[in-house]
């Protein structure tokens, strides 16, 4: 079965991403709502689309947002619940093509219809890191017990806490990154026990690796 990277609002980071993490995945699944993503995935991924079609949805707002889907929209009164789907295949490393799907629209849409992941990976998606942020709350209580139920047993979650900042089971995702050694650091969530297991590059706060197995 192929191992499915998800990495929604993913931006220009995708290709860093993908390449980072090639040994843990078979396919991609990108998502953002902005165009310039596709460009992204061909330039810096050699993203091959073979087949194109549009996808229309009914938009969901996310617990803690009311404008979800507006980020890109002129109309506040407007949400938007149509975009393109592109599959194909890109080239994370010379040689080794793998198949992937870029979904240009909402990700909250996008984890819906992603049925399995391997790995998981949400950063730099916070007020205030950086133009267009999508301040969908992914690390938080309604999104991420979505994307447990989705993760498979010893799959990945990467991320640097992209903008979290309250109490909950998973805080650690958002205090860990901020601390100096988080390695070897665990919490329980959402039935699994998560323990942190690498520090990816130097940015601070720092990208971190956790793996997520069933609770004892
Ligand atoms: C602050 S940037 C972070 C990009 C990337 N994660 C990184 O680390 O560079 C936020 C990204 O979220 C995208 N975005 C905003 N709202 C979105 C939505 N509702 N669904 C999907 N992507 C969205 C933007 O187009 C932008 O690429």
């Amino acid at each position: 079965m192929k191992r499915v990277l998800f990495h929604p609002c993913c931006g220009q980071d995708v290709a860093r991403m993908a390449k980072l993490l090639s040994d843990e995945f078979d396919h991609l699944e990108a998502s953002d709502v902005s165009p310039y993503s596709v460009q992204v995935l061909r330039e810096e991924l050699g993203f091959v689309a073979t087949r194109e079609r549009t996808h229309q949805f009914a938009p969901e707002l996310a617990s803690g947002r009311t404008d979800l889907h507006l980020v890109r929209n002129p109309s506040t009164l407007r949400p938007v619940g149509s975009g393109r789907i592109l599959d194909g295949t890109c080239s994370v490393r010379p040689g080794a093509p793998k198949s992937a799907t870029l979904r240009a629209f909402d990700s909250v849409e996008a984890l819906r219809m992603v049925d399995r992941i391997s790995v998981f990976v949400f950063r730099r998606d916070g007020p205030t890191e950086g133009e267009g942020s999508s301040g969908i709350p992914f690390l938080g209580n309604t999104l991420f017990q979505r994307i447990v139920a989705k993760l498979e047993v010893g799959g990945l979650v990467v991320t640097d806490g992209a903008g979290m900042n309250c109490d909950a089971d998973q805080s650690e995702l958002w205090r860990a990154p901020r601390t100096d050694h988080p390695i070897g650091r665990k919490f329980t969530a959402f039935g699994r026990e998560f323990r942190c297991e690498r520090v990816l590059g130097k940015r601070s706060p720092q990208t971190l690796v956790w793996r997520a197995d069933p609770t004892r």
